[in-house]
Order: C-alpha cells, then sequence, then structure tokens
C-alpha cells in the first residue's frame, strides 16, 4: 500500500526518509523512489521491487540535500515499473510529487495536458498532478508553490494525500490532504519538520504531530508549519503528544482500532483497487487467481463460503457474479457446509471469504470442496495465511491490519475483491454486460464516495445519543442492501451488547413484524434505488406499529424525511456499489452507540480475531 515521507531541515534528507519509508515496509508495496534538492536540482532515484533494490541504487549514485520527499507506491495505473514510480516529476523538472489516492478524471486532464504539449513519462494517473502544478506555476500569477499546488489540486476528482516539492522554493514542501486517502501527518522537531502518510514512518523522529483534515493544506519549512483550507482560510492545527509505543502510535488520532480502521476505509478500498484496474481500457487483472479463459468458460457454478460478516460480504457478492458475470452463486455458512454432503464437482468454483484465513470452519468447507475436486479460490486479508495457501487462487483485500475484533475495512474490501472477481470473470468467460465498461469506472469513484460519508459521522455520533438505551433493534434492507441490514445488525450485537435482528425487509410482515413497538427502533435502508418504493411502504408499516424510524436515504431524497424519524444521508452510488457505502453509517451508528455505552470496543467479550476453534 502506499506511503509517504518528506523531511526539510538541516541534516540530510535521504537516510531520513529512506529510514521512514522502511518503517512502511509492512503494508506491502511493489516500487520505492525518492527525489531531494541537490544544488538547486531535483535529483530522483526509483526501482522497482524491495527497498533493498532502491539502496542499492542510492549506494552506486548517491544524493543528498536537506529537503526531500520518498514514496512506497502499490500500483493502480500502470505496470510496477521504475518509470512508474514515484516521485513523478515535471516536464521543467521544477516539481515533483508524491501522492496516494486515485485520481478519478485523469484521463480528461493527461488529454488535456497533451493537447498543450505536455509529453507523459508514465503511465500513472499521479503524473497529471505535477504537471497542472507546472501549469498553473507557470502562469505567472503563481510563483508560489502553495499556490500552484493549490490550482491544480482543485482539479483533481477523488481523495488524495499529496506532498509537492520544488526548486523554486527549495524551503517548503507543500502537503494536501482531500477526503481519507490516507492520512496526512506533519511531525514537528527542532529545525526540521516531516511529513508521513503513516506515524510510524517518523515517531523515532518525533512525537510531536499534526494532522491535516479533510481539504487542508500545509506549507512546511524547517522552522514552521503554516495549515490552511483548500479556499485560503488560515487554521490553527491542534499538535498531539504521540505516546512511544508503538501498538497505540499506530492508533494515531482515534480512540480505537475499530474507529481508525472505519475511517480509513477511503484509503484501504483505494489499496484494494490499486493495480487491479485499468482505467483506460475498462479491464480487470487479477494475476493471482490464476484462472485462464478456458478454466472461466468451464465454470458453471460459483459457491461462497465464510462466516459471519465475511458471510454477509458473500451475500452481497452473489449479486456481482449473477448480474455482472452471468454465473449461478449459492452462498454457504462454513460451519454449515460439510454437513450436507454439498453437490460439488469440477466445474464449481468455491469461493472462500475470510479475512483472518485461519477461520476453522471456513478451512474445513474448503477441504471439504477440494476432496470433491472443485476448484478453489480464497479472499483473504492475512497474506500467508492457510486460506491463501490452500486455494488454486486467491484475491488479497489489501485492508492493512485490521486490529478492531469487529471487522470493517475487511467487510468492504472483501466486497471490491467480489466486485473485481465479478467484473474478471465477465471478461474471462466472454460475457461483458453492455454496461462493463460504466461498472470497471464506477470502481475509481468509491474511494471518493466513501470518503464523503464518512465525513458525517457527527451525525450518526448525534443519533447514538438518542438510541444507545433501546435494548433491541430491527434492520432491514432489500436487494442488494438487505446483507447488509444483516451486517449491520450484527456490528451493533457485537459490540455494544444490544439485541438486533437484521432482515430482508419484505421478510418482515412474515413473522418479526410481531415485535415492533415504540421500544425497538427500526433501521431501513432506504436508497433510490430498484426497491425504493418496496422499502418505503416497509416504513410505513413499521411507523403504524409505533417503532422510530431511522432511514438510510440517499442525498436530495427529501420524501423520506417526511416518512422517517431519523434519516442518515448517504451520497448517490451506482446501486451495485451502494453495499459498500449504506454499511458506513452502520458501522459508525455500532460505534458511537458502544462507546456510549462503555463498552470495550476493540476486544468485544467472548469475540476473537481468528476463529480457530469449531
Ligand atoms: C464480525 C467478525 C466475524 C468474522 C468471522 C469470520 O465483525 O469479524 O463475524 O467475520 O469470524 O472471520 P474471517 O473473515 O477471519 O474468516
Amino acid at each position: 500500500m502506499c506511503g509517504i515521507v518528506g523531511y526539510v531541515g538541516e541534516r540530510d534528507a535521504t537516510p531520513i526518509i529512506i529510514d521512514g519509508l522502511s518503517r512502511l515496509e509492512y503494508r506491502g508495496y511493489d516500487s520505492a523512489g525518492i527525489a531531494v534538492l541537490q544544488d538547486g536540482a531535483v535529483q530522483l532515484r526509483r526501482d522497482v521491487g524491495k527497498l533493498a533494490n532502491l539502496r542499492a541504487r542510492l549506494a552506486d549514485s548517491p544524493i543528498s540535500g536537506q529537503i526531500g520527499i520518498g514514496h512506497t507506491r502499490w500500483a493502480t495505473h500502470g505496470a510496477p515499473a521504475e518509470h512508474n514510480a514515484h516521485p513523478h516529476i515535471s516536464m521543467n523538472g521544477d516539481f515533483v510529487v508524491v501522492h496516494n489516492g486515485i485520481v478519478e478524471n485523469y484521463l480528461e486532464l493527461r488529454d488535456e495536458l497533451r493537447a498543450e504539449g505536455v509529453v507523459f513519462k508514465s503511465e500513472t494517473d499521479t503524473e497529471v498532478i505535477v504537471h497542472l502544478i507546472e501549469r498553473f506555476a507557470n502562469d505567472g500569477a503563481h510563483r508560489d508553490v502553495t499556490e500552484a499546488a493549490r490550482r491544480a489540486i482543485t482539479q483533481l476528482r477523488g481523495a488524495h494525500a499529496i506532498v509537492v516539492m520544488s526548486r523554486w522554493q527549495p524551503d517548503r514542501l507543500v502537503a494536501v490532504r482531500i477526503g481519507n486517502a490516507g492520512g496526512v501527518a506533519i511531525g514537528l522537531g527542532n529545525q526540521e519538520n516531516f511529513i508521513a502518510s503513516d506515524i510510524p514512518a517518523i515517531l523515532e523522529q518525533t512525537r510531536r504531530m499534526i494532522f491535516l483534515e479533510n481539504r487542508q493544506m500545509a506549507t512546511v519549512t524547517a522552522r514552521s508549519v503554516s495549515v490552511q483550507t483548500l479556499d485560503g482560510n488560515q487554521v490553527t492545527p491542534s499538535v498531539h503528544t504521540i505516546p512511544w509505543d508503538l501498538v497505540s502510535a499506530a492508533k494515531g488520532e482515534y480512540r480505537h482500532f475499530m474507529q481508525k480502521e472505519i475511517f480509513e476505509q477511503a484509503r484501504s478500498i483505494t489499496d484494494t483497487i490499486r493495480g487491479r484496474v485499468d482505467f483506460e481500457h475498462h479491464t480487470v487483472q487479477l494475476p493471482e487467481l490464476n484462472l485462464t479463459e478456458e478454466a472461466a468458460r468451464r465454470i458453471d457454478r460459483v459457491v461462497t463460503v465464510a462466516c459471519g460478516t465475511s458471510y454477509y460480504s458473500g451475500l452481497v457478492g452473489k449479486f456481482f457474479i449473477e448480474h455482472l458475470a452471468r454465473l449461478r452463486v449459492e452462498v454457504d455458512y462454513g460451519s454449515e457446509y460439510r454437513y450436507r454432503d454439498p453437490i460439488i464437482d469440477d466445474r464449481t468454483a468455491v469461493l472462500a471469504i475470510t479475512q483472518s484465513g485461519e477461520t476453522v470452519d471456513t478451512l474445513a468447507a474448503m477441504e471439504e470442496a477440494r476432496t470433491k475436486g472443485a476448484l478453489l479460490w480464497s479472499i483473504v486479508n492475512a497474506i500467508g495465511s492457510q486460506a491463501m495457501r490452500m486455494a488454486d487462487g486467491h484475491i488479497t483485500m489489501n485492508a492493512g491490519p485490521e486490529i478492531g475484533v469487529a471487522s470493517t475495512k475487511a467487510f468492504t474490501a472483501s466486497i471490491v475483491d467480489q466486485y473485481l472477481l465479478a467484473l474478471h470473470l465477465a471478461q474471462q468467460r466472454g460475457v461483458r454486460t453492455p454496461d462493463h465498461d460504466q461498472r470497471v469506472q464506477d470502481a475509481a469513484r468509491l474511494p471518493d464516495l466513501v470518503g464523503r460519508t464518512l465525513e458525517r459521522s457527527e451525525q450518526v455520533e448525534e443519533l447514538a445519543g438518542l438510541l444507545h438505551h433501546y435494548t433491541n433493534f430491527l434492520y432491514l434492507g432489500r436487494g442488494i442492501n438487505y446483507p447488509i441490514a444483516l451486517e449491520g445488525a450484527l456490528k451493533l450485537k457485537e459490540i455494544s451488547y444490544i439485541h438486533a435482528e437484521g432482515y430482508p425487509a419484505g421478510e418482515m410482515k412474515h413473522g418479526p413484524i410481531a415485535l415492533i413497538d415504540e421500544s425497538m427502533p427500526v433501521l431501513a435502508i432506504a436508497l433510490k434505488d430498484s426497491v425504493y418504493e418496496k422499502m418505503i411502504s416497509q416504513i410505513e408499516q413499521a411507523k403504524a406499529r409505533s417503532a422510530v424510524v431511522i432511514a438510510i436515504a440517499t442525498d436530495g431524497d427529501s420524501f423520506i424525511a417526511s416518512k422517517a424519524d431519523h434519516v442518515l444521508y448517504v451520497p448517490e452510488t451506482p446501486e451495485l456499489l451502494s453495499p459498500v457505502i449504506a454499511v458506513l453509517p452502520l458501522q459508525m451508528l455500532a460505534y458511537y452507540v458502544a462507546v456510549r455505552r462503555g463498552a470495550d470496543v476493540d476486544q468485544p467479550r467472548h469475540l476473537a480475531k481468528s476463529v480457530t476453534v469449531e
């Protein structure tokens, strides 16, 4: 996953940046690079593979200077290759940029810049940023790097963390955060300052840090840090002191790991998409799945096996694979699968979803499938886990370590993985739907949509203040969001110990409706989609029985406010991807309710992160 480190001060920047990058190695990457200003010129070194390769290159051809930026890259646009590694440099060599995130509109920006005569040296989306900055810097009025960066960045769609260095103003770095494509921490030293995407990268250097908020940018020199909003308003940032304990340091500005993991989903989803989607040719590559066209055509059924949250993710994935790849999908509990003599043959692909890769029930289901000759795939977060090793092919979630016991970012990552799997299957089987290209493109919008949804946490926290004393909840969803109702209810019960039931909304009248009264709030996922009217009628039925109704609704839907007692709005999202967005307010609600009730959020009673017993 991408990482950023920057330094400005009186010491040599190179070893400080390389040391910082080495502390991000655990996140994984495929290439790395560094740029320093040496005698007024930008010196750049980049290499693919491990940091050791970059170190060797630096040993052969050293660079040094008192200001610099470095990056570890996980490819999104363009293969892992030296010319695609960051930092990226502008045409005149005046500016360099490192970047985490996806520039959603990079194709149009690239065409615009090409028409102006810009020659691109990489296949990355990032490169448009550095050329845009140079374009604005050269238009005369803006020989200020901060100003040029601000103007360039307002052209970008998506969520981003960016650091810019320029030989024009060799005393400063400019850092920007838009949305949640990763944090930007500014470490405060003595006559020196640091920038990092992750605290561990600079924790050896300083414990005093400022965290940029969404849509803020900082101009950082050795002796000063000036923070502004993107609209140019000056901000007085709070300075946090990070304890030396690396575990708590990894928690950063958050009180709990679960909170951190909820709020880093724009970044984790970016990492899930990275390197797998070619937005230019509308294709998805999943090399670790090892799926030839011939094998893909032979499959006539997918059986998903998983437990708990991963099982609900599988229920969402069924919609993707059936709709996009026109393949039948069954979803089974890992813990049940082997007890019913399942019908499997060599035309069945069994897909195990397990973030830990060690859940014994899921592994047993995989073994059952293996014995019966199925093709075996896994979606895992833990690299090297048993489920990854056992499978014929795998897809990693790339969500980064998930420490909170209640799964959040691994859930959304595994949904995105299945979305990519469905698109990949469609390609390999030669059954692309007419809207295939658009569906590929939609994936690029996710990080931004996630970031915009998470920004609304205050409203969710307020609502938690009104709801935390209830002891029973009913969660309803329909169509592709019915598994999200199940997941929302699971999140609430496991961390707040409140009883919550999740149901496909149409099933309410077949039983659970008997429970509804004013003491049982009903949470309804009622987005503006193909089942919207049906959800409105469920809300009306619940209201008629005096329930307090909370609706998850689409921005701009004022009608629903007249039906529900409380509305949590989310941005409009393509229906197929809406589960990724709809689950976010439910994760936040569970979190804030649990905090209100004083529960141990990260380690709920009786639960374990990896369930290795039957
Ligand atoms: C709930 C949760 C569990 C896990 C389940 C399977 O928040 O995390 O329900 O999803 O124990 O775990 P994995 O995905 O590791 O197989």
